[in-house]
């Protein structure tokens, strides 16, 4: 039986901090209205030009030093992205040819927050099924430049940054199981209205940035959170006291919190860069691991839960052995 193991992580963050205070200065707002609400402090933004390939390559990078192997031992990317390059083609295939990888597969994921999560339960199948033996997921993007800076609800939640793994075939688990769910019917509540099909060029302004009911999207995230994790548990049989490390997805430390108290967690036990790095989409489980792998907390051996939730809606989990 083959399962799959992270070999290695890798993260990066734009040189560019944004404080709360900063923001005080563009739109309505105050730091510490940022802070009770969210626990953001601060976030990172890409600077002029820089884009989400270039943060991608330098946290793969980062992961395949990390595992100990070559960018040619990597035998598949997958690149989760809401914020990707160009239309096409995909950011995973830039990434690819800026690594010097040739011929093989590299695609792109769009799950938003959950993006993640998904490219992980994606590559977990290749591995297990003799797909794949080297894997590098990158969870990338530049939200900044979907948000509306003159929007004080959306424009204070987000930042820009990159996480990476090497997802590894070994004898041993590893991941333990992988859940990915989603529904449509909750569209409108989070989205970016801008679209290639739906004419992106002929658009309102505000139609291309990222519109949001926060407080109906914060309701149904601390609902779901809560049962997928239940899900999880129950799925390997597994008491939730064995738990070492809670690596959410950083969206907002009262969502965290939330989800962590449903599942009996002391906060000492949870990853959270929320903080620093704000709302990073796609790219937070894999820069929240990274942080906490190379900090000394997360150690071999310790059982890791991911979790998610994002626009669609859609949400997941991840539970394995570090
Ligand atoms: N500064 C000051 N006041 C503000 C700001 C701001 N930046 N933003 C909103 N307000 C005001 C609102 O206008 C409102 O004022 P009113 O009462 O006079 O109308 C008041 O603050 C309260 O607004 P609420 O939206 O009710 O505040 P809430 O406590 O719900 O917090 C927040 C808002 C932080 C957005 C929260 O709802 C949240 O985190 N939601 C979830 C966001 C999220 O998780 N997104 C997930 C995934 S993202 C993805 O997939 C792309």
């Amino acid at each position: 039986m083959t399962y799959a193991r992270i070999a290695g992580t890798g993260g990066y963050l734009p040189e560019r901090v944004v404080t709360n205070k900063d923001l005080e200065a563009m739109v309505d707002t105050t730091d510490e209205w940022i802070r009770e609400r969210s626990g953001i402090k601060r976030r990172h933004i890409a600077a002029d030009g820089e884009t989400t390939s270039d943060m991608a390559v330098v946290a793969a990078r980062r992961a395949i030093e990390a595992a100990g192997i070559t960018s040619n031992d990597i035998d598949l990317i997958i690149l989760a992205t809401t914020t990707p390059d160009k239309v096409f083609p995909s950011t995973a295939c830039i990434v690819q040819r800026r690594l010097g990888i040739k011929t093989i597969p590299a695609f792109d994921v769009q799950a938003a927050c959950s993006g993640f999560i998904y490219a992980f339960d994606i590559a977990n199948r290749f591995i297990k099924t003799d797909g794949a033996r080297n894997v590098l997921i990158i969870g990338s993007e530049t939200y900044s430049r979907i948000l509306d800076w003159t929007d004080r609800a959306t424009c204070v939640l987000f930042g820009d940054g990159a996480g990476a793994v090497v997802l590894q075939a070994d004898e041993e688990a590893g991941v333990i199981s992988t859940h990915i769910h989603s529904d449509g019917e909750f569209e409108e509540l989070l989205h970016v209205p801008a679209g290639i099909s739906s004419g992106y060029a002929t658009v309102q302004r505000e139609a291309a940035y990222i519109q949001m009911k926060g407080h109906e999207v914060f309701r149904k995230a601390v609902g779901t959170l809560g049962k997928i994790a239940r899900e999880t548990l129950a799925d390997a049989n597994i008491d939730k006291e064995e738990i070492d490390w809670l690596v959410p997805h950083q969206a907002n430390l009262r969502i965290i919190t939330a989800a962590a108290k449903k599942l009996g967690l002391p906060m000492e036990r949870v990853i959270v860069t929320v903080d620093e790095h704000a709302n990073t989409s796609s790219a937070s489980i894999p820069l929240a691991l990274d942080v906490a792998v190379r900090d000394g907390r997360i150690k071999r051996g310790d059982l890791l839960l991911f979790e998610a939730f994002g626009a669609g809606f859609t949400w997941g989990s991840a539970l394995l052995r570090f």
